[in-house]
């Protein structure tokens, strides 16, 4: 029996408006919701019991359940959902998940942020771990900008020497090393962390460990890493999963693109880098969509080019726009001839008129 502890409870605000139908690790990337790529990935490492630690929208994780296959007796890990009456931060989500937890105080625990794409060895973690005989052992990696994460610098040995959760000074930025988002906990310092409260692992529990000299161990794996909790992160990820760069036992055949049931193409169309057309969506004619994800039902109009960017549930595009680097919502409407680049959002169900062929032309 191994367990572990999926925290998905996120508000996902940087991916918004797409988090405003759906919570973020719900989002289908490369064709199943990215929660379905992280729980395949805990069962081939040989994980059982899987709580999914929820608070925002954590309906819609009840219903997927109840109709997928993962949700069923003999998929091979047992999933329970714990939903939190009001957030409670990651620790506190952590501390609450645990009360659905069977294993012994001297048991390792794995967990999981939510919205985090890798390869890395769980295995190899929690052996480092029950080794080390640490209280807790993080998955860390190293990125060339670390201000947006938790910042943990080690010793040689591999003990954890501070944890900085995002740095708001130059000082601060003590080393390029950054908590991946995985840990593995010895069970009974998480029946240690204050029930019944917001708490923050790591701004508290983390500190609080190492400022009683507790052993907190640092395992870098170098491997493939993305945080996809922003859109052009979110884009990255769904693309380097169907091209097969990044892992996932969900991509059977990684590709080119990823054309999911229902969807159609003009044949003069041209879906690249990476892209996945959701269920039911359409392209019309001479029109190119690369390295972007398409979401259910969405229908993108004639000679249009679509590149990095988020297309919502149902939203409908006009022929002659180029979306570039920019995130539609649910159900919107983007009139014909627009050009929207560069971080523009559009929220759901808004109507973008029609762009005047006569004003285009004579600028
Ligand atoms: N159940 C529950 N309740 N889950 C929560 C709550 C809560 O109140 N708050 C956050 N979570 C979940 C999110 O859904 C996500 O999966 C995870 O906790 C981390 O939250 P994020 O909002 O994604 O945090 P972050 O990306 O800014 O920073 C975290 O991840 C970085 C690596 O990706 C931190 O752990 C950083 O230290 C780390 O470097
Ligand atoms: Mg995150």
């Amino acid at each position: 029996m191994r367990e572990a502890i999926l925290l998905v409870g996120g508000q996902g605000t940087r991916l918004r408006p797409l988090t405003i139908n759906t919570p973020k690790p719900m989002l289908p990337v490369a064709g199943v919701p990215f929660t379905v790529h992280q729980i395949l990935r805990a069962r081939d490492a040989g994980v059982t019991r899987i709580v999914l630690a929820t608070s925002y929208k954590a309906d819609v994780f009840a219903d997927f359940l109840s109709n997928s296959e993962l949700g069923a007796a003999d998929s091979g890990i047992d999933i329970v959902i714990a939903t939190e009456d009001e957030p409670l931060g990651t620790g506190g989500a952590i501390r609450y998940a645990s009360s659905f937890l069977t294993s012994a105080p001297t048991d390792s625990v794995i967990v999981f942020n939510g919205d985090v794409l890798t390869g890395l060895d769980i295995n190899a973690l929690v052996h480092h771990h029950e080794q080390t005989n640490s209280d807790v052992t993080l998955y860390l990696t190293k990125v060339s900008d670390p201000r947006a994460y938790g910042l943990v610098p080690t010793d040689p040995t591999g003990r954890v020497l501070q944890f900085l959760e995002k740095p708001q000074t130059p000082e601060e930025i003590v080393t390029d090393q950054i908590n991946a988002g995985c840990y593995v906990f010895t069970r009974s310092v998480i029946d240690r962390i204050p029930p019944g409260r917001p708490v923050s692992v790591e701004r508290e529990t983390f500190p609080e460990l190492l400022a009683q000299s507790r052993l907190v161990s640092g395992v870098v794996d170098q491997g493939y890493w993305l945080d996809l909790g922003t859109p052009l992160a979110f884009v990255q990820g769904s693309v380097d999963l169907v091209r097969g760069i990044a892992p996932s036992p969900a991509v059977i055949a990684p590709g080119e693109s990823l054309i999911l049931a229902g969807a159609i193409v003009d044949p003069t169309a041209v879906i690249s880098d990476g892209t996945t057309l959701g269920v039911n969506a359409r392209v019309g004619v001479d029109s190119i969509v690369s390295g972007s994800v398409v979401f259910a039902g969405a229908v993108i109009g004639d000679h249009c080019v679509i590149r990095n960017s988020i297309i919502g549930e149902g939203a409908v595009i006009g022929d002659h726009c180029i979306i570039d680097g920019s995130v539609i919502g649910d159900h919107s409407q983007v009139g014909a001839h627009n050009e929207l680049r560069e971080g523009v959002r559009v929220w759901v169900d808004s109507v973008i008129p029609e762009l005047s062929v006569r004003f285009s032309s004579d600028q």
